[in-house]
């Protein structure tokens, strides 16, 4: 701890780098080879993203798994498919990634935002209950850094309404709540392949269901409003072709047999962290309640209070960085301080509400506070490494802390 900050000339905590991402191997190859050789490159005529929806769906103890392109599109299919109406409300939090919110102003209704709680990250039911009105039909719980939300008290404010709830589980592949996997636990669910996601084929999407109905719905949307066994040029509903290809079938497919290893090793690094952070002044992991039985941790985040701390966040996540610490500030607005919201630039969707509604008086003083001044994200590779790198995360943390003074000007 005698050594002065890396950022100012000393000698960093850390110069190894942290595992990289995405990892894959000869499954991965071999799948994509068998793919190219086939000639069958389209989910209509090969096999691995049958496979792996089939695969995907009962890891969730779910009925139905239906793959798309990506996260965004599976979350306004699934509202499409729930028969959400033009200008309905549907609530979504304000601290969550921007498609949350356009996907459901692409299904041409009107996202209404509801706070976050300032310990977990995650929708606060108070805060949703505040904002049901009678033109609500949706709610999307955001399983924020892959710890699920509130589900039982989000589920019984819905029950009660008869409002469907959309997990967002973008971030929560292989999370549980009581031991029930993350996407099995609303009425449908929309998980991401993007990139950096915890399960990834570069791009991709998937919406699963228990629910028949919407399953069906959900499925003749994804391809161009065919209905099964139908007449290939006959379409029912409006729609599109959104189905996913065989090359990141193959992918995904080779990626789910390490998932639940990976997850493993991610919860008990994030419960490491958590435990050993929270010992610092002034920082606040996100908290865990006894509910949340896995924790897939796409990101581990944590507040940081500047005046408890002594310094604040800007300079600290460059004193980190450069002790070997690769970490970020994650989001810079609340959604609802998004241009795209306050200018309301809406295009052709919900022209009526663009109109009426004025997203300045949001009020999400807990998504704005942690936007504004204490989010701090880790990335999920970092916790894919083993104890001693979670020891060296923790030294940086301590070593930027003890010399907080330096960073205050
Ligand atoms: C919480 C959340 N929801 C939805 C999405 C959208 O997923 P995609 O990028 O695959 O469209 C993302 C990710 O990027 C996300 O982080």
């Amino acid at each position: 701890m005698s050594s002065s900050l890396a950022l100012f000339g000393g000698t960093p905590i850390r110069t190894r780098p942290f595992p990289a991402w995405p990892v894959f191997g000869a499954e991965e190859e071999h799948r994509l080879l068998r793919v190219l050789r086939s000639g069958h490159w389209g989910r209509l005529d090969g096999s691995e993203v049958s496979e792996f929806e089939a695969r995907f769906a009962a890891m969730h103890g779910c009925r139905h798994a239906i793959a798309v392109v990506n996260g965004t599109v599976a979350l306004r299919i699934a509202l499409l498919a729930a028969g959400i109406r033009a200008e309905d409300e549907v609530i979504v939090p304000p601290y969550t990634f921007v498609a949350t919110a356009t996907a459901v102003l692409e299904a041409n209704a009107i996202p209404i935002f509801a706070d976050i709680d300032r310990q977990t990250f995650n929708l606060d039911p108070a805060a949703v209950k505040a904002a049901i009105t009678p033109r609500t039909r949706a709610i999307v719980a955001v399983h924020f850094a892959g710890q699920p939300a509130d589900m039982d008290a989000i589920m019984a404010l819905a029950a009660d309404r008869g409002i469907l709830v959309l997990e967002d589980a973008a971030h929560a592949h292989g999370a549980a709540y009581r031991g029930r996997p993350a996407g099995s636990l609303g009425h449908i669910a929309a998980f991401s392949f993007q990139s950096s996601k915890n399960l990834t084929a570069g791009e991709g999407g998937i919406i699963t269901t228990s629910d028949d109905a919407l399953a069906a719905a959900c499925r003749s949307i994804h391809n161009c409003g065919r209905e099964p066994d139908g007449i290939w040029y006959e379409h029912h509903v409006v729609s599109g072709n959104y189905r996913l290809g065989e090359f990141q079938g193959a992918v995904l497919n080779g990626q789910l047999d390490r998932l639940a290893g990976q997850t493993e090793t991610r919860d008990r690094n994030g419960r490491c962290l958590a435990a050993r952070l929270a010992a610092i002044p002034g920082l606040h992991p996100q908290r865990r309640p006894p509910e949340c039985t896995r924790h897939s941790h796409h990101l581990f985040m944590l507040r940081i209070d500047p005046a408890e701390f002594g310094a604040p966040r800007t300079p600290v996540i460059a004193a980190l960085s450069a002790e070997g610490i690769p970490c970020s500030a994650g989001y810079g607005y609340s959604l609802p301080d998004q241009p795209l919201f306050r200018n309301k630039a809406f295009g052709p969707f919900v022209p009526r509400a663009a109109a009426a509604i004025d997203y300045s008086a949001s009020r999400c003083p807990n998504s704005d506070l942690i936007c504004r001044e204490q989010a701090l994200w880790l990335g999920q590779n970092l916790l894919l490494g083993t104890l001693d790198d979670m020891e060296d995360i923790v030294r940086a943390f301590e070593k930027v802390h003890a010399h907080r003074d330096e960073l205050k000007a």
